[in-house]
């Protein structure tokens, strides 16, 4: 897809179709997040996760809704991409660069078509909590890695149309 094409099709999306995304296409989501910049090269202290378990993903909800009396924080997504930190990163640039592979990740699934968002929310609220999640654990992830960012990627729910982007953000020139 050419890339202003990609630019004008990029949006949040919260719907997603009950079906499994192929392992070609989250290979090249990972791969998408695996060339992103870091700051100072600090690539050994990031990883991303990739979720596709039924069960994971539903005591993932489970916790985040009682924490927040709210919904499914990823939406129902069938593949969410946790972005990770790891002890050691240098402090003053975790969030960027989280942020930064993130959206490789979203800017990647949005060319192949897919429907993603960027969810910080119940990361937010992994970090606030004293007790120990409930399924991270159950993820097998060596120690020391740290939840930092996500991705929820599924097939859309509705067909995505192109968008002009709009100036939401000030310029000074
Ligand atoms: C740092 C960051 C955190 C976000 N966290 C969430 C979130 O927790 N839940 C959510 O539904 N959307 C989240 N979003 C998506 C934003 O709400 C969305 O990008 C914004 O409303 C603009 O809409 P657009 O992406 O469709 O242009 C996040 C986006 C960013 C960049």
């Amino acid at each position: 897809m050419d890339f202003e094409q990609v630019l004008s099709l990029r949006r949040s999306v919260r719907q997603f179709q009950n079906k499994e995304i192929p392992e070609t296409l989250i290979n090249k989501m990972v791969r998408a997040g695996e060339c992103s910049p870091v700051g100072k090269a600090d690539f050994s202290h990031y990883a991303i996760a990739v979720i596709t378990d039924s069960d994971i993903l539903s005591s993932l909800a489970a916790e985040d809704e009682k924490i927040t009396g709210r919904g499914n924080p990823v939406f129902d997504a069938p593949l969410v991409f946790l972005i990770m930190s790891r002890d050691g990163a240098l402090d003053d640039s975790i969030k960027l660069n989280a942020g930064i592979i993130a959206e490789n990740i979203h800017l990647e699934a949005t060319n192949l078509g897919l429907a993603s968002v960027c969810v910080y929310s119940f990361i937010r609220n992994l970090k606030n909590r004293k007790e120990d999640s409930s399924w991270l654990p159950r993820m097998d992830l060596p120690k020391g890695y740290h939840p930092e960012f996500a991705v929820a990627v599924g097939y859309p729910a509705t067909e995505i149309k192109e968008r002009p982007c709009r100036a939401r953000i000030p310029v000074f020139r």
